[in-house]
């Protein structure tokens, strides 16, 4: 398995590689950024670890070398303001996504390569690969609420003293101001939080405000999250790798679960080797399928404006 990873020379790119690493995912690891030193350093400091970890090649190189990717993960892109929502950053970063979008196109690819899209605003990125990339939809995965469910599971894990491994909760919709914390399912292995003693309404709704918040809280003590991205990073390219059919809330055009089509964003999604499988309609609250709704309308509102700035070509 060959993964590239366009952006590698920051933070999330290399916590990627070295996640990656660990976990021995991907026979070859090539680490391409604007800034190529950068990435060659990541890439030396990486390949010195080989002995103890995989047998694997891990180098620098150049969106030129894209040729025979299995799985292509894009981080590129400009961070926001810690007090900025994410999708602020359309302006600044959709130009960019599009020429790296230019240089996949150029690529010699098999049909099955999976581009896993990582920047930020990610479902809209995610929906703009769907539509300039010329993969097929099911091949384009955004990272969406897959970080988010991360860290609402080990922040409830932390208050309820459990396992975080045990702790079943989602979230979904926008990987952004307006995801929506799935109560209806939340569960510690089969438990629901209801039955969790110490149980109490206001306090796991802060939790999921924290969760909601972790990325700006990082953002602010340590200029951006990384190591919780690329585990993140590295559950989704576990999923593909292994052909394992996990069900990860993943961004996705979405095709008419619970009524979305024609947006991308997280639901519950069979992921395998060959990208996306079914999307799961789950029997939702009606809170939480308006509170879905309204996260797609949020998300097509952005695109809608898109438009009409031309900001996508
Ligand atoms: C975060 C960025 C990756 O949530 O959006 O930390």
């Amino acid at each position: 398995m060959k993964i590239s990873i366009i952006g590698a020379g920051g933070r999330v790119g290399s916590n990627t590689a070295f996640a990656l690493q660990c976990l021995g995912l991907g026979r070859e690891i090539v680490l391409i950024d604007a800034n190529r030193e950068a990435a060659e350093g990541e890439a030396l400091d990486l390949m010195h670890g080989g002995a103890f970890t995989a047998s694997q090649i891990i180098r620098a190189g150049e969106e030129s070398e894209l040729d025979g990717s299995d799985i292509i993960i894009v981080t590129a892109g400009l961070r926001r303001q810690p007090d900025e929502p994410r999708l602020a950053l359309i302006n600044r970063n959709v130009g960019l996504f599009e020429d790296i979008l230019g240089s996949i196109k150029k690529a010699s690819l098999g049909a099955g390569t999976v581009l896993l899209v990582v920047t930020n605003p990610v479902d809209i990125m995610t929906q703009v690969a769907v539509e300039k990339s010329g993969f097929s939809r099911e091949k384009v995965l955004g990272l969406g609420t897959v970080l988010d469910t991360l860290r609402f599971r080990s922040l409830l894990a932390e208050q309820f003293q459990a396992d975080p491994r045990q702790v079943n909760a989602l979230i979904l919709g926008e990987h952004g101001d307006s995801m929506v914390p799935i109560w209806s399912t939340a569960s510690v292995n089969g438990v629901p939080l209801t039955s969790l003693k110490g149980y109490d309404q206001q306090q796991v709704w802060q939790i999921f405000v924290r969760a909601q918040k972790s990325g700006a809280e990082v953002l602010k003590k340590k200029g951006g999250a990384g190591y919780s991205v690329a585990i993140a990073i590295a559950e989704v390219v576990k999923a593909i790798c292994e052909d394992s059919g996990a069900i990860l809330p993943v961004s996705t055009m979405q095709t008419g679960c619970h009524g979305l089509r024609d947006v991308c964003l997280s639901l519950p999604t069979k992921v395998g080797a060959d990208g996306a499988g079914d999307r799961i309609e789950l029997e939702l609250w009606p809170k939480e399928l308006s509170a879905l709704n309204d996260s797609a309308r949020a998300l097509r509102e952005t695109l809608r404006e898109l438009d009409s700035r031309s900001l996508r070509s």
